[in-house]
């Protein structure tokens, strides 16, 4: 891969996408992976829930929790009727027939999702391509799920300057052929792999860096038919005393938590100092 960082800088910096793309609204969403058996994701939904019921949050943020597949109708049960959302973490782009294993999309929304999180690195490292990921993506929006689509580099990319290259491909990729129908939503999250669960995120000019590239890939798939209608977050070691250097930025509407999802209080936190 050729680097073209310098030659994106002065491409984006004449394109004040922000200002065209930003919703008004904030978007926080919990992957709780495989971290919780279903005993403990019910226990952590109804914690959760009793904490929200008493914090002031502003009703201009969209809270979203994917737990596993497994936890997902239980769940969802609880948190009916409330302001929170239900996510999975993937979703398969077939409608049915003899895929073993895979989960469809029709039956994660019939489960009372509404969003999917798709192109996690950690689906990505277990051999997920950019086709899949863009059949996956075409298919949530069929069903009326939005996707939360993961992109980000791996610390060798960065290392070697192709961190800007590796996300417009990743996007490019994913949106290939989307096209987006009035009130459809895409998420983007940019979440560098190397800074996932390692406790340490990075700076917020670096984010705002990231994300003004993935603004411009989606303006190029697009143009202006998706006005509004994509959000861009960061994800990568996400807490309380971070989230707004993220959340602070023009370009940056929320953020995916894992670790510190895991624990209502914290997570709470998180979405009071969004
Ligand atoms: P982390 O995970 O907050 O634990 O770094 C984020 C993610 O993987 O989505």
């Amino acid at each position: 891969m050729v680097n073209c960082s310098i030659s994106i800088k002065r491409w984006y910096h004449i394109c004040k996408y922000e200002f065209i793309f930003m919703p008004e609204y904030k978007i926080i969403v919990a992957n709780w992976k495989m971290q919780l058996t279903v005993s403990e994701a019910k226990q952590q939904a109804l914690n959760l829930k009793k904490l929200l019921g008493k914090s002031k949050i502003d009703k201009n943020i969209e809270i979203v929790i994917c737990p596993d597949f497994l936890s997902l109708v239980e769940v969802a049960d609880i948190f009916k009727g409330s302001r929170v959302k239900i996510g999975a973490q993937d979703g398969f782009y077939e409608e049915a027939g003899a895929y073993t294993g895979q989960i469809s999309l029709s039956d994660l929304k019939a489960s009372g999702c509404q969003y999917v999180i798709l192109g996690h690195s950690e689906k990505r490292n277990l051999g997920e391509t950019d086709i899949v990921i863009n059949k996956k993506v075409r298919a949530a929006l069929a069903h009326g799920l939005t996707p939360i689509i993961c992109v980000g580099e791996t610390f060798e990319e960065r290392k070697e300057g192709q961190k800007d290259l590796v996300v417009m491909h990743q996007v490019y990729q994913a949106l290939h052929e989307v096209r987006l129908k009035p009130k459809q939503k895409i998420v983007i999250a940019y979440e560098p792999v190397w800074v996932i669960g390692s406790g340490q995120a990075i700076g917020s000019a670096d984010a705002y860096d990231a994300a003004l590239v993935i603004g411009q890939s989606t303006l190029d798939v697009f143009e202006k038919e998706s006005h509004g209608s994509v959000s861009i977050i960061y994800g990568g070691s996400v807490n309380p005393e971070n989230i707004k250097d993220f959340t602070g930025l023009p370009n940056i509407s929320g953020a995916l938590v894992g670790g510190a999802s895991l624990d209502a209080k914290t997570f709470v936190s998180i979405i009071k100092n969004i």
